[in-house]
């Protein structure tokens, strides 16, 4: 049975997990907004139509600043539609997703399930057909207390304080030729700092995210953050990431390794906004929102689901409806072990969706609401991860992947939070086969006990939570966990994800 080693120090800090990393992301987009959070005429449905049972759901994921309304949806749509009286407001073609967008949820409404779901609203504005005067215009509307002609129409349509909305990103994937008014790094980066400096000067306590690529597969990657970097960097505190990942070809091996990829994403993006830190002289840095991260099977989607047809302009069709894995499960939840363990540089995250669309809460019209897989991990490392992300002293075999080379077997992360004194470790076990036993040098955290001990695999590990068998599966508590002389061992079984609470 492979063994591996982990060394836990508190003293040794990446830096404090900002609540932003525990972001999600809500796109008008399929049955995300409408069948999704908002189905009036559902059983659960409360007196403005939002279903209770997802914002329960939403609830118990432990989700912080949640970013709307898109993703490419955004690059067409014009925020005033989507406020005021709602018999007014107009239908319009929504070219993103070849759907038909009602504009009965807008700003004001989407708030309002904000305050139900206890997270912060973090806006995207339309770069792609609009631009800075619209840009400003949503802004004012949103964050100024009145007195001039959009604050008042804010009032007007009910809303009396403003919404003080605090981050906002500058378009979205501005370098992707599938977005709507799509442009090469030299004209976004001039239209990004054009409307940055513009909002900065109605509201100068914002935060803002400057796009970065799509994905480190696009063939401008690493040259479009240097340029749109060299554009901006004085006027935006981040600059966005964006990952998918999914199993290709049956290359679970590969597939199981993804986090291995956004480990160098990230650190890519890091070193190239700090080459533009250095050229500009300056004392400033910039971080990474990344504001779009999950398994999204695009495959699928590209070949199976697209709505297309002159006639044909559904209003919510089933879109990006991928059904998570066990496998899938345990990938995501290295992926936020990478997120955690770039903390220091990594301050905002945004999972990508929330409900029905590539999403970790599943529901059916009139019927249930349910957890996919890739709930638990979400859930229990935002519940968990408290204080700072801690550097840790590694030993693991290798094995090796063809997407990915060379990679270690087992990945990990540790957070310690000084006021409780409790600690947590992540962990995957990437074998696609074998067990591995780990020991974890505690010593260092004092008299600790094993407070939880959380492990997600299954013997089928393509198994579902689905409508008709939606408890399927459930992380289950691992009892192999134990300390002895400052050393816990844990068996990890193969392709799992396990969180322990230390205390
Ligand atoms: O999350 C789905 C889509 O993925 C978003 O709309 C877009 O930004 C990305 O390409």
């Amino acid at each position: 049975m492979p063994e591996a080693h982990l060394t836990i120090d508190p003293h040794f800090a990446v830096g404090p997990i900002d609540r932003r990393l525990f972001g999600g992301f809500v796109e008008h987009l399929g049955r995300h907004v409408y069948d999704g959070i908002y189905e009036p005429g559902h059983p659960t449905a409360d007196e403005e139509g939002w279903r209770t049972d997802v914002i329960e759901l939403v609830r118990e994921l432990g989700v912080d600043t949640i970013r709307y309304p898109g993703g490419n949806f955004v690059s067409g749509f014009r925020w005033e539609d989507s406020v005021g009286p709602r018999e007014q407001r107009p239908r319009r073609l929504d070219l993103a997703w070849h759907s038909t967008e009602t504009n009965e949820v807008g700003l004001h409404e989407f708030s309002s399930w904000l305050e139900k779901v206890g997270s912060e609203l973090m806006l995207a504005v339309n770069l792609g057909t609009r631009g800075t005067a619209e840009a400003l215009d949503l802004l004012e509307y949103s964050n100024i207390a009145g007195g001039t002609a959009l604050s008042d129409l804010r009032r007007e349509h009910g809303r009396d304080r403003p919404f003080g909305v605090k981050m906002w990103c500058l378009g979205n994937e501005m370098d992707g030729p599938w977005q709507l008014g799509h442009r090469n790094a030299e004209d976004y980066g001039k239209i990004a700092i054009q409307t940055a400096r513009a909002m900065r000067q109605v509201d100068p306590d914002i935060e803002l995210v400057v796009c970065g690529s799509s994905s480190a597969q696009m063939p401008t990657f690493g040259e479009w953050e240097r340029t749109v970097l060299e554009h901006t960097y004085e006027a935006v505190e981040f600059i966005s990431c964006h990952a998918y990942y999914e199993e290709y070809d049956g290359d679970l091996d590969s597939f199981l390794a993804s986090a291995v990829n956004m480990d160098r994403f990230i650190e890519t993006v890091v070193a190239t906004a700090d080459h533009v830190k250095a050229l500009k002289k300056s004392d400033k840095t910039v971080n990474i929102s990344f504001d779009e991260w999950n398994v999204w099977y695009i495959t699928r989607f590209e070949n199976v689901d697209k709505v297309a047809g002159l006639d044909n302009w559904p209003v919510a069709p089933r879109l990006l409806e991928d059904v998570y894995s066990v496998a899938d499960a345990v990938v995501f939840g290295n992926l936020m072990i990478s997120l955690l363990k770039h903390a220091d540089r990594v301050t905002s995250a945004s999972l990508a969706q929330l409900v029905n669309v590539i999403a970790p809460i599943m529901t059916e019209p009139g019927g249930p609401a349910w957890r996919q897989t890739t709930f638990f991990p979400f859930s229990i490392t935002s519940r968990l991860a408290r204080g700072k992300a801690l550097e840790l002293k590694l030993d693991a075999p290798t094995y090796a992947t063809d997407r990915h080379g060379e990679v270690p077997l087992v990945d990990a992360v540790a957070t310690h939070d000084e006021e409780t004194g409790q600690s947590a470790v992540f962990l995957v076990n990437r074998s696609a086969d074998e067990d591995v036993t780990l020991t974890i040098d505690v010593a260092r955290l004092g008299h600790v006990s094993v407070l939880e001990a959380h492990t997600l695999s299954d013997d089928d590990i393509y198994a579902r939570n689905t409508l008709e068998d939606p408890e399927r599966v459930a992380p289950h508590q691992n009892g192999s966990a134990s300390i002895d002389s400052g050393v816990l061992t844990i068996t990890l079984p193969p392709v799992s994800w396990t969180a322990l609470a230390l205390g």
